[in-house]
């Protein structure tokens, strides 16, 4: 599915009064029972009707902030991980309204969420995007992302970051051309020119893979980072938008072995690591790329974990996913999710979520597509 399908999909930004008024009260109504603090629920609607009546608009306070982040996670259709929403640490970063604080708080997310290793769920959120100040941006996809350079005769490095990479160096950063070079962070405040800000290397975490049986594996020298966090999303909390708002969880295993390294236009390993184990390459019936997928999974679970790095394997995941489902039922909400996107891309008949049909109603809070993907 393209970008521009899910900004379609999305819900619009509630502009008018009446509208935002209805969604913060909707949401209200939600968070404040959840937390047990139904008493509170009329006050504080009340004080939001006088809020947006006067500004146009309201501010979360730090619990609202705090459980419609969770709310977000847990209506993410596409996410097969929610079984943990409710252990996700919210870090208020609202008064960052600089690039240099910006990204010194993102650089404090790299390190509390990576954690040596024992990766913990986190979100930081930045300012709400309001009509009167300077909207917060950050334009990678992920804080922890490799560069890829067209070299003219074809990409170095990660395809997915070549016009990411281009940007950055158009702005004169130099990357040193490694299939694995950090690309910097570029942070824009308002309309000013994006910041770029390179990364300090001893906060991100880098797992170089080999195989528990295949020692000629490590000398294809490929590796990953331990942290995937996700940048270049939206958060909607009852009806006010943080469009800077970067998390995460910890990696499943087929994201790395079977879509990053594995994917035809992404690394694109599958051709080699077949030869090297001796496939016959020329035909499919050999099922050389499933056999090579398998391989490429194990060498990247078995390296996370020598490596002392969390990391689920995608049968564990699919069933956590389905305790969540039951856990959501038993706390009387229905669970929606996006079946193609849940299913894991190796071995998915054998979940459950092969089986089973999913609501794809898409819920608030949540998080949504930006609309561009580059500073212009
Ligand atoms: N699929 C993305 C990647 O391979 C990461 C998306 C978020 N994943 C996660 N486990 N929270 O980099």
């Amino acid at each position: 599915m393209t970008t521009e399908q899910l900004v379609v999909n999305a819900p619009q930004p509630k502009t008018g009064r009446q509208e935002r008024y209805e969604a913060a009260a909707e949401f209200v109504r939600q968070c404040y029972s959840e937390c047990g603090r139904d008493a509170a629920i009329d006050d504080r609607i009340t004080d939001v009707w006088h809020a947006i009546g006067q500004t146009g608009r309201y501010t979360h306070t730090p619990m609202e902030l705090a459980h419609g982040a969770k709310m977000a996670w847990r209506n993410s259709n596409r996410c097969i991980g929610r079984h943990f929403w409710d252990r996700l640490r919210v870090r208020d970063c609202r008064d960052a309204t600089t690039p240099t604080a910006v990204y010194e708080a993102l650089v404090d997310h790299i390190t509390a969420a990576t954690n040596g290793g024992n990766i913990r769920p986190t979100i930081s959120v930045f300012p709400a995007a309001m009509q009167d100040s300077p909207r917060v941006r950050i334009w990678n996809t992920q804080l922890i992302r490799y560069a890829g350079y067209d070299t003219g005769t074809g990409i170095v490095g990660d395809p997915d970051t070549a016009a990411l990479t281009r940007y950055c160096q158009s702005r004169g950063w130099v990357g040193e051309g490694t299939p694995f070079d950090l690309l910097p962070l570029v942070i824009q405040v308002g309309d000013r020119e994006p910041e770029l800000f390179e990364l300090p290397e001893e906060t991100v975490v880098e797992v170089p893979l080999s195989h528990p049986e295949h020692e000629w594996f490590a000398d294809l020298e490929l590796q990953w980072y331990a942290v995937p966090i996700v940048s270049d999303m939206i958060l909607e909390i009852g009806g006010l938008r943080y469009p800077a708002a970067p998390f995460n969880g910890w990696y499943m295993g087929t994201e790395i072995g079977s879509r990053d390294l594995g994917d035809r236009d992404r690394y694109d390993k599958l051709p080699e690591i077949g030869e090297r184990l001796g496939f016959e390459t020329t035909t499919d019936r050999s099922l050389w790329k499933d056999r090579a997928l398998t391989a490429l999974n194990r060498a990247v679970l078995h390296s996370f974990d020598r490596h002392g790095v969390r990391i689920v394997d995608h049968h564990t995941a699919a069933d956590q996913f389905e305790r969540f489902e039951h856990e959501e039922r038993a706390a009387g909400r229905s669970v929606t999710g996006d079946r193609s996107w849940l299913l894991p891309p190796n071995a998915s008949s054998t979940t459950h979520v092969f089986h089973t049909e999913y609501d794809e109603t898409v819920r608030t809070p949540n998080f949504f597509y930006r609309d561009a993907s580059l500073p212009n």
